[in-house]
């Protein structure tokens, strides 16, 4: 297959190229750098040493692999750059990671907030009219997220809903509530995938993804250049992630709240096995489907003492405390988010509490003296003025 791989340089972008570029299909990246920059704006960077720009990083790769990855380095939101990629590679798969993905990032002014939604959706809809005009029948394989649904009373289906009312039955998007502007941002992008569906035929699907956790994948773990970013700061952490570096130097998990947050997670190895099931099992012309794409559901006190007691079995004094939270959330809820579909296609997980010491706690020691500890504590509130 050929597969254009959108925000190839990323945390999760630049792992799929790999596997998808070792089992021998043609890959293509794009990225403009923009996850880079504002990390270096905010004075921090990636725990892991990134090997130099994609021409390094596709060079290494070649020389580990014998495998050749092409790339552009280009913004979706410009309409050149998008249209002449998709017309000069023609790809059959487009794998969209290439968005901004930082919920604190989009609450932290309007012009953060702007440029999240501007970038998210815009660069979506360059990537659909470029799918109609010159690939209609191209797969498009969106990353969404498991925050576009917010946490309702009910249990959460995947992407649809039957609903009956005053005596009529319909299957209907699922109702989202997202927990922040980025969020939003991902639900605007949904609607209008939708749209293009319904209306234009085009085929896709929708990635609702949890909180991914992890740094080792099978390629990137070949050799040091190939490691993917990770990141432990308060706007572009994960949760785990930002735990698992906390618990190694020695910083206190930085629980928000009572941590009764309850999320869907998964290990980045099962990212890149999903996004594959899903490119080898494409919807018909005209079908928009829904993933869940998570594997387990903790909460936040239930990470934290997971990584306490991983951090014990190798001697570490792990400290768990709770700081005032800075969004604004349900500390406590009822959540049952179903997740069958990928199952049903072949998933195999691979579980947190078997991976969380060799994959994440040993990985990260290696790189302990490159945290920042500035960059982990939260700065950005929900409420500007509260
Ligand atoms: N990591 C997670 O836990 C997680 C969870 C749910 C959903 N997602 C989604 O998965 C996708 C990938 O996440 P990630 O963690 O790899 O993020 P990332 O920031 O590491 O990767 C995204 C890449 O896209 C690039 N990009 C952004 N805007 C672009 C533009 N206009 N033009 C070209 N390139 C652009 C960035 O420079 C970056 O390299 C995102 O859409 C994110 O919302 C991630």
């Amino acid at each position: 297959m050929r597969i254009l791989i959108l925000g190839g340089d990323g945390y999760l972008g630049w792992p799929t190229a790999l596997r998808f570029s070792r089992r021998g299909h043609e890959v293509h990246l794009v990225d403009n750098y923009l996850r880079r920059r504002l990390l270096a704006a905010d004075g921090t960077d990636s725990l892991t040493p990134i090997a130099g720009d994609l021409g390094a990083r596709v060079a290494a790769w070649e020389q580990v692999s014998g495998r050749r990855i092409t790339f552009t380095e280009g913004d979706l939101l410009d309409w050149d750059v998008t249209r002449s990629v998709f017309a000069s590679f023609r790809p059959d798969a487009v794998v969209h990671y290439g968005e901004l993905p930082s919920a604190p990032y989009s609450m932290r002014g309007r012009q953060e907030c702007v440029l999240t939604q501007h970038n998210n959706v815009v660069g979506t809809l360059n990537v659909l009219w470029a799918m109609e005009e010159i690939v209609p029948e191209a797969h498009l394989i969106k990353l969404g997220t498991m925050g576009e649904y917010g946490t309702p009373n009910i249990s959460i289906e995947e992407g649809f809903i039957e609903i009956a009312h005053e005596g009529r039955r319909d299957l209907l998007p699922y109702p989202k509530q997202p927990g922040s502007l980025y969020h939003c941002s991902k639900v605007h992008d949904s609607t209008n995938i939708h749209f293009a569906c319904r209306v234009w035929g085009l085929r896709a699907t929708d990635l609702n993804q949890g909180v991914v956790y992890g740094i080792s994948t099978d390629e990137c773990d070949l050799d040091e250049r190939l490691v993917t970013r990770f990141d432990y700061d308060e706007t572009f952490g994960t949760a785990l992630n930002r735990f698992c570096v906390q618990a190694v130097i020695g910083h206190p998990l930085t629980v928000y709240g009572r941590g009764g947050q309850t999320r869907g997670f998964l290990n980045i190895r099962d990212t890149l096995r999903c996004v594959e099931l899903a490119a080898e099992n494409p919807p018909e012309p005209g079908e928009y489907r829904v993933f869940n794409q998570f594997t387990e559901s903790f909460s936040v006190v239930e990470l934290a003492e997971l990584v306490q007691r991983a951090g014990k079995e190798i001697g570490l004094e792990v400290r768990i405390e709770p700081i005032d939270n800075p969004r604004v959330e349900e500390e406590e809820h009822y959540y049952n988010a179903k997740h069958t579909r990928l199952l049903d296609l072949g998933l195999e997980p691979h579980l947190l509490s078997e991976t969380l010491v060799e994959d994440m706690l040993e990985r990260i020691r290696r790189y302990q003296d490159r945290v920042i500890e500035d960059a982990i504590m939260p700065r950005t509130r929900w409420r500007p003025r509260g």
